[in-house]
């Protein structure tokens, strides 16, 4: 078997990572990674996001190539505080306008919008009033959701709302290495967390109601850690999942913390007993709101644990040597993980799943020949998608693989220094070379898979 013949084949990017022209260009407003960009030592090297890869003014360039590699899909991010300078109330026209031109040349170019509604980039105006602590936070949400669905749902079908709570609350709340940079107690961790999911079913709610097509295609795009089982023994592959799933600490990072709440109707017992009392409160009508019916299961999925049964019978895991093959960003090279966390997704949750990110940081450069080499980018696409087709072999419905990233960006706390994308941006003159698994991807699309090994 292989790929059906609608399998997406799609890459992601997100507005703050690519766009640049933050610092109030065409009234755009202020979001917290602007604030902690300024902040000294917050980002290696001194990177900022203020001008990226120049994709506002080059967004056009930018299609081209997606169309070039052949792209179905191509899922992108809307900045906030461009569309809404101050979080609620007036929207900034010239802002929105930017994303009705961005989803015209993807039509255009035969390539679906898939749109992300949050991808980290909060309105620092909002910040200032609380953030995701604010109880009101859901509703402002909520409102800025339906200004982009209201402009943006007459042409986009396919709706992410949060991006990675687990990282804009865990890395930017909890630990701070993310923006905001807050280290708040724990109960308000959970405070922050509760909202963010109330903040997503309200999205969802308004993208059902409010959608100018029928059947709008409606998920998010969470990270967890994931795991595999050593061997296919069935011992090892009931210790990955039980290590899935089960609760053993206060992990922000737990399967279950974000994918429960919206499809299983509430947290956990174990996840709210090892969080105790500062575990998230619970108001009337929460739950409900917050397991809106969606339509996938996504899923941010790049390094994953390796597992096996230990002798009296508890989940180990499998520690990876030193010479274990790692990527740039010293992330293990794991295909086996994508196959077995679509499995055990699909097993709990009963959801098609849709691979909403993979990929990888590599060392990329322009060779003298004008061209760029990344044989471990290829390698590991190879692998992790003839492991994802395997997965599809054994019956789960995934729906589509967006690769992590069209483009080299921003990468947050590491600045430009990590490079993921298919094509090769040089930031000093913004030049754009596609890389050569860029042409790879291109020519596994056609085949619709086919040139997989295996
Ligand atoms: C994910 C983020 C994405 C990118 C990749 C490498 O956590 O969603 O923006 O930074 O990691």
């Amino acid at each position: 078997m292989s790929f059906s013949k609608d399998f997406v084949w799609g890459a992601a990017a997100a507005s703050y990572q690519i766009e640049g022209s933050t610092q109030g260009v065409d009234g755009c407003g202020e979001s917290v990674w602007d604030l902690c960009c300024r902040k000294s030592g917050f980002v290696k090297g001194g990177d900022t996001g203020f001008t990226a890869c120049d994709h506002y003014h080059r967004y056009r360039e930018d299609v081209a190539l997606m169309k070039e590699i052949g792209l179905k899909a191509y899922r992108l991010s809307v900045m906030w505080p461009r569309v809404m300078p101050e979080g609620t109330g007036p929207v900034n026209e010239k802002g929105l306008a930017f994303y009705d031109r961005v989803v015209d040349e993807l039509l255009a170019a035969g390539i679906a919008p898939w749109v992300t509604l949050f991808h980290w980039d909060y309105p620092a105006a909002l910040l200032h009033r609380g953030g995701w602590l604010n109880p009101d936070a859901p509703k402002w949400f909520e409102d800025y959701a339906q200004v982009v669905v209201d402009r943006l749902s007459d042409r986009v079908t396919h709706w992410f709302t949060l991006n990675e709570p687990a990282c804009f609350i865990g890395h930017g709340h909890r630990i701070g290495i993310h923006a905001p940079g807050l280290h708040l107690p724990d109960g308000q961790v959970m405070r922050a967390w509760h909202h963010a999911l109330l903040a997503h079913g309200r999205a969802v709610r308004v993208i059902r109601t409010r959608s100018k097509q029928p059947n709008p295609m409606i998920g998010s795009a969470p990270c967890f850690n994931t795991y595999y089982p050593q061997t296919n023994r069935p011992e090892d592959i009931e210790a990955a999942r039980r290590l899935m799933f089960e609760a053993r600490g206060r992990d922000m990072f737990h399967a279950p913390l974000s994918l429960d709440p919206p499809l299983k109707g509430g947290y956990p017992e174990d996840v709210l007993r090892h969080w105790g009392a500062d575990a998230p409160v619970i108001g009337e009508g929460d739950l409900e709101l917050i397991g809106q019916d969606i339509d996938f299961v996504g899923i941010n999925i790049y390094g994953s644990g390796k597992v096996r049964a230990g002798q009296n019978g508890e989940p180990e895991v499998v520690p990876y040597g030193n010479d274990y093959p790692h990527t740039y960003f010293n992330w293990p090279i794991t295909p086996d993980g994508i196959r077995w966390a679509s499995k055990f997704l699909y097993e709990r949750y009963g959801k098609p799943v849709v691979i909403t990110e993979n990929g990888l940081a590599n060392m990329d450069w322009v060779s003298v020949d004008g061209k760029v080499h990344d044989p471990q980018r290829i390698d590991f696409m190879a692998r992790t998608l003839s492991a994802l087709r395997q997965s599809v072999d054994e019956g789960v419905p995934v729906l589509g693989y967006f690769h992590w990233s069209i483009m080299d960006n921003f990468e947050w706390a590491e600045g430009y220094r990590m490079r993921f994308g298919l094509i090769h941006v040089d930031y000093a003159t913004q030049q754009r070379t596609i890389k050569d698994s860029g042409y790879w991807y291109r020519d596994l699309i056609r085949s619709g898979g086919a040139q997989l090994p295996g």
